[in-house]
């Protein structure tokens, strides 16, 4: 694990960002994936607001994912298990960059068929505590065609895409680094979170 945290944070240090594959086990993608099953079956997955205000535009038109928020203390064995990895990683942060991390949050979310969110920063002028953005895919045999690849574009570099494949971790400084979600082909399961200092 420690590997991949080094591999996370140097990327993030030389180019704002970093992406893994396997960052999850296959048995912890598959149990958080039910989770969110679940979730959606139990109607418990509702539309995302998109923090600042936008003119009259209806969310949708900006970003048409569902999410449900976990707790900061799960009952579920596989929230603990994820929770207890990004606590690990966001401490290995603070040891080695000094970065201060003291809070987080994250949230499950699915996108249906035809749904995206336009380009946009994690950081809004009023919550400046988003200071790391981390995206963990949970789905299945993700290929190409099915779409809804995540576009990147750091400050001084050609833009980057990756496709939601399961058990990627994308980390991304949430002030900087602008990204989008093309529309996706087939259901696009994730757990989206945020580092924070509060
Ligand atoms: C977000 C976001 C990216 C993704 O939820 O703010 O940009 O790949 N998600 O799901
Ligand atoms: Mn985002």
């Amino acid at each position: 694990m420690e590997s991949l945290f080094e591999s996370l944070i140097d990327g993030v240090l030389e180019h704002q960002f970093a992406s893994v594959p396997d960052f999850l086990s296959p048995e912890l993608l598959a149990g958080l994936r039910s989770n969110l099953q679940l979730r959606l079956k139990n109607g418990d997955m509702h539309p995302a607001g998109i923090g600042r205000a936008v003119g009259h535009q209806t969310n949708a038109s900006i970003r048409g994912d569902l999410i449900s928020w976990v707790d900061d203390n799960p009952n579920n064995v596989f929230e603990q298990e994820f929770l207890t990895i990004i606590r690990r990683f966001m401490s290995y942060l603070n040891q080695t960059c000094y970065t201060g991390l003291n809070a987080m949050e994250i949230h499950y979310a699915i996108y249906g068929p035809g749904s995206f969110y336009k380009r946009h920063k994690d950081q809004f002028r009023s919550d400046s505590g988003r200071r790391y953005s981390i995206v963990t895919y949970l789905n299945e045999d993700w290929l190409p065609i099915d779409g809804g690849a995540l576009v990147l574009y750091p400050e001084n570099e050609a833009e980057k895409v990756y496709f939601p494949e399961g058990g990627r971790m994308t980390f991304f400084k949430s002030d900087v680094v602008e990204h989008e979600v093309l529309p996706t082909v087939r259901p696009r399961m994730s757990l989206t979170g945020w580092l924070k200092s509060v």
